[in-house]
């Protein structure tokens, strides 16, 4: 039997504690607490080496596949810090809160849209069966600071709660600086920040996270069309990056979770040790947005049809997603513990998508103290450098090499034996199936940029 029909179904894994990740993330360098040495901010990480590698790719792939790869799709950038009234007119200043109750027994803290029905009902802790509090406090979750050095005239404003208000702030200025007309889109990738109130499970609830978001503005005959449009894209997105096609759903939402403008809204759900969770909402809003900011800026936001001279507020489809999310589901998706069929510790790998591993390729010489090895290994690095993250690792066995290299997910190993400096071939080993095909040096990026190429 050969390795690869070994190889479990991918379908069949457990689902992974989250600890795993957690612990391989801290040890490879993806993810680190904040502050670590002052004892760590609550819901608030860095990015290592490998965790920032992976994260550029995640980010640039959907930007490769919503912007670059759509005509009526536009890219921008916008602030964190924005007027305070924007975030009146969204509603946030009002609205943007999380009700607690509180247990008065084990002093834990629920969030009461997370509690069981039948636990608000009864005021009954879900962990220790104690006595809850009646009344929720509440929790505007958007987090202030202060423009301005002069006390006095300094001015209150807010951390955006989320990434997407920038787009409507900037709506105007897309379709007068650009040559686009609706039924268009605009992008964005930035961070949001929420004071939440009960943070945790690594980076599936934090204070400081990033969400990539599309709204996509059209003439409201055609809302339906393209709410079809994205939400099918959208989930055909995530499902062409996972191992694990039985863990992704969507779940649509019921007409009481409904806002009064929404006629639908679909979560796409991916399921973890955490069950069924939240991935990306899928949203009609209808002209909710660009109206309300028309009304507290009094700037007319209306679109003027070029063709028919209709005169209208588009409606929007908006699609908003978090990158954090994304990084975790992913880790969580790939990881697998392998069995070692000659009985020694279980081989760690991240089974990751080729494009999106934060290394491509390692380049190993067989042995460090064969002057011909290393160079020839150190000049193929150099040249694969220049078109992919490549790493050269000549410390301890190959096997433990590779195994470094499975750990964080490197879809190739380039191995420089004997063999190489009589014919210039190299052994490629693929992560997965552990295969080796001998290949010449020549056809070496070739063959590697078209299988870690986004595609
Ligand atoms: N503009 C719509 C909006 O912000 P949301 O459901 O609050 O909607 C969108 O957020 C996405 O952002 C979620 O689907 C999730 O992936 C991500 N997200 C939201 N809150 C988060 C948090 N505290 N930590 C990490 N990601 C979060």
């Amino acid at each position: 039997m050969t390795q690869t029909e070994n190889k479990p179904e991918v379908n069949n894994t457990p689902l992974v504690p989250i600890e795993k990740i957690v612990s391989l993330c801290k040890r490879r360098g993806f993810v680190y607490p904040n502050s670590e040495i002052y004892g760590g901010v609550s819901g608030i990480y860095d990015f290592g080496p490998m965790g920032v590698e992976f994260r550029n790719n995640i980010r640039r792939y959907w930007w490769w596949s919503m912007v670059q790869n759509h005509d009526n799709v536009l890219g921008i950038e916008g602030a964190i810090i924005t007027h305070p009234r924007v975030w009146e007119a969204s509603g946030h200043v009002e609205n943007f809160v999380d009700q607690l109750v509180d247990c008065k027994k084990c002093k834990r803290r629920f969030r009461i849209d997370h509690l069981e029905p039948k636990n608000l009902e009864q005021h009954k802790c879900p962990v220790c069966g104690g006595e809850l509090t009646t009344e929720p406090r509440v929790f505007n979750l958007l987090m202030e600071t202060y423009l301005g050095v002069v006390e006095g005239d300094r001015m209150k404003t807010y951390l955006r709660g989320e990434a997407c208000q920038d787009i409507y702030l900037d709506y105007d200025n897309v379709l007068k600086s650009s040559r686009v007309q609706v039924p268009f889109g605009i992008c964005q990738i930035g961070k949001a920040f929420r004071n939440e109130v009960t943070p945790g499970n690594f980076l599936f609830r934090q204070r400081e996270f990033e969400q990539w978001d599309l709204e996509f503005f059209v003439h409201p005959s055609e809302m339906q069309k393209w709410f079809n449009y994205w939400k099918e894209f959208r989930f055909n997105w995530y499902s062409s990056i996972i191992n694990h096609k039985d863990r992704i759903r969507f779940r649509e939402h019921a007409a009481d979770e409904l806002a009064h403008y929404a006629k639908q809204a679909y979560d796409i759900e991916y399921r973890t040790v955490l069950g069924w969770q939240e991935w990306e909402g899928i949203h009609w809003r209808q002209d909710w947005d660009l109206s309300r900011h028309s009304q507290y800026s009094g700037q007319d936001l209306s679109y003027t049809d070029p063709n028919t001279k209709e005169r209208y507020i588009p409606w929007i489809v908006e699609t908003s997603g978090g990158v954090d999310r994304t990084f975790l589901n992913l880790l969580l998706d790939a990881y697998e513990e392998e069995p070692d069929p000659s009985g020694k510790e279980p081989r760690t790998v991240l089974r990751l998508n080729p494009m999106l591993a934060p290394v491509k390729v390692a380049v190993l010489p067989l042995q460090k103290n064969k002057e011909e090895l290393v160079s020839t290994a150190k000049d193929i690095h150099k040249k694969l450098q220049r078109l992919m993250v490549s790493q050269y690792d000549d410390v301890q066995n190959i096997g433990r090499r590779y195994r470094r290299q499975d750990e964080i997910g490197t879809p190739y190993c380039v191995t420089i034996d004997f063999q190489t400096l009589d014919d210039q071939t190299v052994t490629v080993r693929e992560r997965d199936h552990m295969t080796q095909e001998r290949i010449a040096i020549s056809e070496l990026p070739m063959y590697l940029l078209e299988r870690v190429s986004f595609k």
